[in-house]
């Protein structure tokens, strides 16, 4: 079975006679060293595990400023190709990120219930700044994928950062929004009694509240709904987060679905670097799709980051509403993002 869509290359046979036994076809770069800061959360465990499972990673380096030791020495025990480093506090995060082709960032504190992505700002906000500064100074070429919420903020920060140092690169810098993407699929496939793995819905915008904004009417394949059940549709993927955040009562929001969301991005990342053609995915990036700096749009992924930006398409009037109702918000979020920066001592 392909583990992750796009991933044609990649045939992977799981949990035969309890042991997990893969057969591989790929032609991705092989010596792709990808790098986890905040490995020992929620999301940083269960993505750091797809990581080790795969052989599009040879050396994976967990950083974290606590219980990296623990995590990097369970992991490394999986007996597959990838070497795994632990890297714990400020003094191992050079060591962490030189050399990465690719760096994640999940750390930072996730929202608990009744609270908005943009409640995390000023805790996440530093952070970010903090982890970017150091890419940006030993890893300045990386492909830096950005998951700490919130995300519409978390971009512009580090890409200040980047610019602060002289190293920005705009092609090089995503907002990890593939969870939207993966909840649609799902909804919609329920909702149609399809097979998911046959079903792509585009998720372009941001990655909070409105700012997400499904474009259904561009499913593959073409699906029509009704405008009361397509609304319905729109507004569960836009909340998706929250229904996970209030089923955990307290207990922090998506980890495993991000952690599969954030592999499936990565992996994509991993094949076009190493030269594979057609990887698409969405990502919050600098962008001239809309009147806001950033915005996600479907985006072909080659060696040198975001090949070319696919833009957003053919709308339904419904949709143009949609996005007329982020922008406002995308565009307090990303200056948020940037006074920050512009503020730091
Ligand atoms: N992009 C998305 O779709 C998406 C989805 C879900 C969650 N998130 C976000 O991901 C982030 C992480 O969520 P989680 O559930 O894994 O949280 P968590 O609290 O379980 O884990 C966060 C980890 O970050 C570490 N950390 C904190 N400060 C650090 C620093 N300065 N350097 C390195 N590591 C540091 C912590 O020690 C912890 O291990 C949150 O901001 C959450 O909102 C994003």
């Amino acid at each position: 079975m392909s583990l992750f869509r796009g991933g044609r290359q990649i045939v992977t046979t799981l949990l035969v006679n309890n042991s997990i036994k893969r057969t591989l076809a790929t032609s991705a770069k092989k010596d792709a060293k990808v790098c986890v800061l905040g490995a020992a959360g929620g999301i940083g465990q269960p993505l750091s595990l797809l990581l080790k499972n795969t052989p599009l990673v040879s050396h994976l380096a967990l950083y974290d400023i606590a219980h990296t030791p623990g995590v990097a020495a369970d992991l490394s025990h999986i007996e597959t190709k990838a070497k795994v480093t632990g890297h714990m506090g400020p003094s191992e995060l050079e060591a962490a990120v030189t050399g990465a082709d690719i760096v994640l960032i999940p750390a930072g504190v996730p929202r608990k219930p009744g609270m908005t992505r943009d409640d995390l700002f000023n805790t996440n906000a530093s952070i970010v700044a903090n982890l970017a500064d150091a890419c940006a100074q030993f890893c300045p070429k990386t492909m830096l994928g950005i998951i700490t919420n919130p995300v519409n903020s978390t971009v512009p920060i580090a890409s200040e950062v980047f610019k602060n140092r002289g190293v920005y690169d705009p092609k090089r810098i995503f907002g990890i929004t593939t969870l939207d993407i993966v909840r649609a699929n799902t909804f919609i496939a329920e909702a149609r009694g399809l097979d998911v793995s046959k079903v792509s819905v585009p998720v372009i915008g941001g990655h909070s509240g409105v700012t997400i904004i499904p474009l259904i009417s561009q499913t593959t394949p073409p699906l029509s709904f009704p405008q009361e059940e397509r609304e319905r549709l729109s507004r569960r993927i836009q909340n998706a987060g929250t229904e996970v955040v209030e089923a955990k009562a307290g207990a922090g929001s998506a980890t495993l679905s991000m952690a599969y969301a954030g592999a499936r991005f990565t992996f994509s990342m991993l094949e076009a670097l190493s030269g594979m053609e057609g990887k698409v995915e969405c990502a919050f990036v600098r962008s001239d799709e809309t009147e806001v700096k950033y915005f996600s749009t479907p985006l072909l992924l080659g060696p040198n980051g975001v090949e070319k930006n696919l833009g957003i398409g053919k709308l339904i009037e419904y949709e143009v509403e949609l996005i007329k109702e982020a922008l406002p918000e995308l565009e307090a979020n990303i200056k948020k993002g940037e006074d920050f920066v512009k503020n730091m001592k």
